[in-house]
């Protein structure tokens, strides 16, 4: 009969089908196709009035029979499918107890802000405030109130990045030195003043082993009534015991910058080769560390402060020179080349 025929097409259309998903989205649709409402099975159920009695009775039990059937296997084929995907799934998530942990990368402080903070820091003993300023400067605090006026030949001394191209009292720069903080310092403050003041400090120079157009300055600053050298030199010298020990030597001579008088320059005995003299000190036994002095009466004035109540020293140090000194380190631009292998060494 052509319905029985039918439906045992349909039967093995289906299963041959449902045999074939292995996704278990994909059961919906088959579903639909084979079960559904329009379904050709569901149409031949529906039709089975139209029939004889007896055709009824043989197409009836078997289309139910079939339907039966798919539903059972569409049962089967979900739950197979579930397990599977859980199973799958739990081996790709599977977490693997025995590797080794990742290790954890700890940050540190960069070698010249350790330096930094220890200068500062003994500063701090000493009674001075820590103050900051701008790394943009305007001419005159740079240069003009420090008393190195526009034609001077210490202004020599600074190779100067400028910003503004024009040369009055506003035109901007990137400070060459820390020392305008002086002037700024007194606009702010009446003595007694004590104050130090780290930051970052730019000359236009060419690049090279012991010179960065980056660097970083230490300054100090203290004004009061009978300030003299001697308090200068006992400030540096007690710094430069704290910093290098009670062994080391510490040199104190005559300089010159404009903005101080008298000037004087602080050298330490070379760590590399205990003052015989060698490459790093330039066979001299000694090394720079700081420009310094009694500040300048006109700076003072500019300042705000009479000269003839109060009196001051300042001080300029490098620092990057300090980790060079320490640790032998024969490149300063390895400081500012990110270089990690370098900068987890301190
Ligand atoms: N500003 C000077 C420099 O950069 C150092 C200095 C500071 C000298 C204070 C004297 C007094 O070389």
């Amino acid at each position: 009969m052509q319905m029985l025929k039918q439906l045992e097409g349909i039967r093995l259309e289906a299963l041959s089908e449902l045999n074939r998903i292995d996704e278990l989205g994909e059961l919906e649709s088959w579903r639909i196709r084979y079960l559904g409402k329009k379904s050709r099975l569901t149409q031949i159920l529906r039709s089975l009035a139209t029939l004889t009695i007896k055709e009824r009775r043989l197409v009836g039990s078997q289309a139910n029979e079939i339907k039966i059937s798919l539903q059972t296997s569409l049962v089967q084929k979900k739950e197979f499918l579930e397990k599977t995907h859980l199973a799958s799934s739990l081996e790709y998530k599977r977490l693997d107890v025995t590797l080794p942990g990742r290790p954890i990368t700890i940050g540190r402080l960069h070698p010249v802000t350790q330096t930094v903070e220890e200068i500062c820091d003994i500063f701090k003993n000493m009674g001075f405030q820590v103050l900051e300023g701008p790394e943009v400067e305007w001419n005159y605090y740079n240069f003009e109130a420090l008393n190195i006026p526009q034609d001077h030949p210490a202004r020599d001394m600074f190779a100067t990045l400028w910003i503004d191209p024009e040369m009055d009292s506003k035109a901007r720069l990137l400070r060459t030195h820390t020392s305008p903080m002086q002037i700024r310092i007194m606009e702010e403050k009446r003595p007694p003043i004590r104050a130090i003041v780290p930051g970052r400090t730019y000359r236009y120079e060419a690049t090279d082993a012991t010179h960065e157009s980056m660097f970083y300055q230490v300054e100090g600053f203290a004004v009061d009534k009978g300030v003299t050298l001697a308090d200068l030199k006992g400030t540096l010298f007690e710094f430069c015991r704290r910093l290098f020990g009670e062994e080391r030597k510490v040199r104190f001579r005559c300089d010159y910058f404009p903005f101080v008088e008298p000037g004087v320059e602080v050298a330490i005995e070379c760590s590399a080769c205990g003052g015989a003299g060698c490459r790093l000190c330039s066979n001299t036994g000694w090394i720079e560390i700081l420009g310094a002095g009694m500040v300048h009466p006109e700076v003072l004035e500019r300042g705000g402060i009479d000269p003839n109540i109060h009196t001051g020293f300042a001080f300029g140090m490098g620092v990057e020179r300090l980790p060079i000194l320490r640790y032998g380190i024969d490149d300063i631009r390895l400081f500012y080349s990110n270089d990690l292998r370098f900068l987890t060494q301190f």
